[in-house]
């Protein structure tokens, strides 16, 4: 149950409050610097040198630094299969660092947003996983999110989890971006088929970012603390494949000669185990109640492959 809490600066929405994102330099945390000056809000970005999850006098450091309003936390291990081998340095940023992170923040009296996965679910399969069904993650990375979810919500008295799912964008790393490449440099291309997903589209948060901030006023004294974000309708990587395939012939005036071979999960060799089926469910009358809108992730995916295939096409 939580406490009533007096969250400071929230009545004043002209004020400058100040963010601190976590991870400014991966896929979403590159979409919120592109969204800074169409706020009020003073962002701060610092590195993962400046602020680095892994090193405890690191975070307490850059807290002391400022007094922040709010953290939006980003920053992870975001490597699943590395995660099976590195397992010291993904528990240290993804739960021991959050933990560190939450204490913290908790203590200075900033609001903290979370951001988490959906890999804390898999083994169980009873998908779209609502925000608090039972976890059980299939792998390292899976747990180590798990573990810090928990950490922020025993030890920040009003922090909340936003689970995202297979976030693509035209930045770093991402499926969209590497299947562009591939289809483009290789005449067999085998997609898993048979693996249901839910879908973020990195942008989607962060032009919501305003009313994230709004609706975690909102919910301050409610027991909601676990939220999906993911946009409407499922798929699967196969699915997703083909929109790319499809959208590439129209860009490029012209028939690929790849072939698109649809292929089981248990055929696709990988040092983490993966679940047949991590959906989310997203409550999107909740969410457009707060004004926040999504759009729709097949129209995401096209627009990616328009926005990220010049860079491609000069690399490859
Ligand atoms: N990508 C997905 O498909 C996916 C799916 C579900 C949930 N999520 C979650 O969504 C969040 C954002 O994902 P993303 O795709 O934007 O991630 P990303 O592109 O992989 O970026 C990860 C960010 O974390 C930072 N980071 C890594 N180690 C750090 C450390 N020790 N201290 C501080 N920061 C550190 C990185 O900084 P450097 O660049 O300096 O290393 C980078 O800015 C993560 O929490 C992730 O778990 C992602």
């Amino acid at each position: 149950m939580k406490k009533n809490i007096q969250v400071k600066d929230l009545e004043n929405y002209n004020k400058n409050l100040k963010v601190l994102v976590i991870g400014g330099s991966g896929q979403v945390g590159t979409e919120i610097k592109n969204q800074k000056y169409k706020t009020n809000f003073e962002f701060f970005f610092p590195s993962s040198k400046e602020l680095n999850l892994a090193d405890q006098g690191s975070i307490k450091n850059f807290l002391n630094n400022d007094n922040f309003d709010y953290i939006i936390n980003l920053g992870a291990y975001t490597d699943v299969n590395g995660a099976e081998k590195k397992r010291d340095i993904s528990k240290s940023i993804n739960h021991i660092g959050v933990e560190i992170l939450s204490k913290e923040a908790d203590t200075k009296n900033i609001n903290l947003i979370h951001i988490s996965t959906d890999y804390v679910f898999g083994e169980t399969l009873r998908a779209p996983f609502h925000p608090n069904d039972n976890k059980s993650p299939v792998n390292f990375y899976g747990l180590t999110k798990s573990n810090g979810e928990n950490a922020v919500l025993t030890n920040h008295k009003s922090g909340i989890i936003i689970r995202f799912s297979s976030v693509f964008s035209q930045y770093g790393t991402n499926f969209v971006k590497n299947m562009i490449k591939l289809l483009l440099t290789n005449p067999h291309v085998r997609v898993v088929s048979d693996q249901k997903i839910s879908l973020t589209f990195a942008k989607d948060f962060s032009t919501n970012i305003v009313q994230i901030i709004d609706l975690y006023k909102k919910n301050i004294n409610t027991n909601e603390r676990i939220f999906h974000f993911c946009s409407p309708g499922f798929s699967t990587w196969y699915s997703v494949a083909k929109i790319i395939f499809s959208e590439l012939e129209i860009i490029l005036q012209r028939s690929l000669d790849t072939e698109l071979i649809p292929i089981k999960l248990s055929e696709w060799k990988s040092d983490a185990k993966r679940s047949n089926d991590t959906r989310l469910y997203t409550d999107f009358d909740y969410y457009l109640k707060n004004d926040i809108k999504f759009s729709s992730w097949e129209d995401s995916v096209k627009l990616v492959v328009r926005k990220a295939l010049p860079q491609i096409l000069d690399e490859i």
